[in-house]
């Protein structure tokens, strides 16, 4: 399949799904408004791969990103790292509540794949 449809109920606050679009695992995560400020609360400057949170979301609740590390590729964990986000164990990439890379070897921000909300509960990938 190409697309991937996901419901977003029952994907409590704080948690995150992990789905397959295209054989890639795509992470779907609920964040909380701590999650949220956190990743809005932050000087671009910081940023190896600068980008605004609000350039990486639809709705700030949900951060849907595909879960591949920009290193080499393995799949990072959830709630480890230094930025309350993912980390990386292949080579220590940290990531933040919006997948950016804050530090490690990682040379880019986890990818937003294409999605729309097929309504307030629905989204399709890709
Ligand atoms: Fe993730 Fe190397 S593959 S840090």
């Amino acid at each position: 399949l190409s697309t991937t449809e996901v419901d977003l109920d029952g994907i409590e606050t704080g948690s995150e799904v992990t789905v397959v679009w295209q054989g890639k695992p795509v992470f779907v995560r609920h964040r909380t408004e701590e999650d949220i400020e956190r990743a809005e609360d932050v000087d671009l400057a910081d940023l190896p791969d600068p980008e605004p949170d609000s350039e990486r979301v639809i709705n700030p609740e949900w951060l849907i990103m595909v879960g591949i590390c920009t290193h080499l590729g393995c799949v990072p964990l959830k709630g480890q790292g230094d930025f309350g986000g993912w980390f990386c164990p292949c080579h220590g990439s940290h990531y933040d509540t919006s997948g950016r890379i804050r530090k490690g070897p990682a040379p880019a921000n986890l990818v937003i794949p294409p999605y729309e909300f097929l309504n307030d509960s629905n989204i399709k990938i890709g």
